[in-house]
Parts: C-alpha cells; sequence; structure tokens
C-alpha cells in the first residue's frame, strides 16, 4: 500500500533552516487563509490558522501529526495496491546548472525524493536519513544515485541548491527547472505539492504541503519501490540490496 505523508511548514521570510531544531521558530508566519482549498485540506480552516498563528509552534507540532496521519489515510483509500506506474520522461537542471533529464541517470539504481530547500525539518531530516543510508550501502559495496527534486521552483535556483547541497551527502543530486518542468515529473511520480497560498504577492514566505516518499528507480528507469519516512536506515538499504541483486540476475546474461 502506497501511503503518502504529507506535511505543512510554516516560513518566515528570509530565514532558512538546515536542521531539525529549526520549525520551532516558524510561529506566526501563516499568511492569510487559504480558504479557496480548504475543501481538498481537511481540516484546515482559517480559525485553526489563526489559533496556530496565536499559539505558536507547540501547537503547529500537534497540528501537523494530526494531519498527517489523515492525509495517510486518504492517500491510502485513493491509490491503489499493486504496483503502480510511477516515473517516465522528466527534463530538469542540476544544482550545477547542467541540463538533466531522465536518462542522464539510466544506468544507475537512483532514489527520487520530492522536497524544497526551505522546508525547515522534514525534508533535512529526509536527506540526512539518505545520506546515512548512502554510508550504510557503501559498507555492503552498494550504490544508488540519490535524486532531490524541488517542488518549489520559483525559491529553488540553481544557486539556492547548489548552497543547499553543501549540508548533505555528497552524492546527492538536487534538481529544478520551470514549474512546467517541475509539475511533469512531480505528475509523473503522483507526488502532491502545493503552494498554501497563492494570492499572496510574498515569494518569500508561504507554506508548501508535500508528499514524503523515496522512490526507487531501476537503471532502466522503472519504478521499483518506495520508502515512507517511517522506513528505518537498515531496512530501506536491505530492501535496496535485494532489488539490486534481483536485477544483477536478471540483467546477467545466461551462460
Ligand atoms: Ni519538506
Amino acid at each position: 500500500m502506497l501511503r503518502i505523508l504529507r506535511h505543512r511548514v510554516a516560513l518566515q521570510r528570509g530565514k532558512r533552516f538546515c536542521s531539525g531544531e529549526g520549525s520551532s521558530s516558524s510561529k506566526g508566519s501563516l499568511p492569510g487563509a487559504s480558504d479557496n482549498k480548504s475543501s481538498q485540506r481537511g481540516p484546515v480552516t482559517f480559525a485553526s490558522l489563526a489559533l496556530m498563528g496565536v499559539l505558536g509552534s507547540g501547537l503547529l507540532f500537534y497540528y501537523n501529526i494530526e494531519k498527517e496521519k489523515k492525509a495517510e489515510r486518504v492517500a491510502s483509500e485513493v491509490i491503489s495496491v499493486g504496483k503502480p506506474d510511477l516515473g517516465g520522461p522528466w527534463s530538469l537542471v542540476d544544482q550545477d546548472g547542467i541540463p538533466r533529464t531522465d536518462a542522464s541517470y539510466k544506468g544507475s539504481f537512483t532514489l527520487v525524493y520530492f522536497g524544497f530547500t526551505f522546508c525547515p525539518d522534514i525534508c533535512p531530516s529526509e536527506l540526512v536519513k539518505v545520506g546515512n543510508l548512502m554510508d550504510e550501502l557503501e559498507k555492503r559495496k552498494r550504490f544508488v544515485r540519490p535524486i532531490f527534486i524541488s517542488v518549489d521552483p520559483s525559491r529553488d535556483s540553481v544557486g539556492q541548491l547548489k548552497h543547499y547541497s553543501q549540508d548533505f551527502h555528497k552524492d546527492i543530486v538536487y534538481l529544478t527547472g520551470t514549474k512546467e518542468q517541475v509539475s511533469k515529473v512531480t505528475r509523473a511520480y503522483r507526488v502532491y505539492f502545493s503552494k498554501a497560498n497563492e494570492n499572496v504577492n510574498d515569494d518569500e514566505d508561504y507554506l508548501v504541503d508535500h508528499s514524503i516518499v523515496l522512490y526507487l528507480v531501476s537503471p532502466t528507469g522503472e519504478f521499483l519501490d518506495f520508502f515512507t519516512q517511517k522506513s528505518l536506515v537498515k531496512d530501506i538499504v536491505a530492501r535496496i540490496e535485494k532489488h539490486q541483486i534481483a536485477f544483477e540476475k536478471t540483467a546477467k546474461p545466461k551462460q
């Protein structure tokens, strides 16, 4: 069952949190109300947003937990069981400004994650987790290419990605693109993301909900497996290794 977790973050103008402890500062920055989307957002109401703004991050944290639980239930109901047909061609640009497509990574197992660099806590902790599993894989003489794809292309410029990349494992590739390019790749992976308030003319201060899933893709570009925020490093590593061994068997010519 593909379970997609979502989270909501609050950001303050000009502030960027690279580590887990940063989220406690994200109070009172919720801009306006996104009531135009409230029907699909479940429990988000103007009242709850206002209340969070007043009571600050403690409540925000609690609210996030409740929201994720709900999002998880909803996603479980919506997405069908079985091997989903995920992935497909895409075209983006990496943190060095080099154009990349899905074909750029054919031949390697990739681990694809969607997030945004202004994310205060969950994206950084997921990227730290990716770094840890890379270290574990290396001990087993295994490798995947981790790919971080921004769902926030208006703020995640090439330069921003380059700066962000310094905080995490050296093998992670960071990709961004135009809104259309990002939209195409997120559709291919059925990634949910949403800028919370499109109507606010404030380019630096907004919320983003997004799926928290690591997708394992084969060297031939096929979706193989996925891991959620709850997946442990040791379990992810074991499953990656299992997929790689299976792939090697099928790829090996018969003797
Ligand atoms: Ni995030």
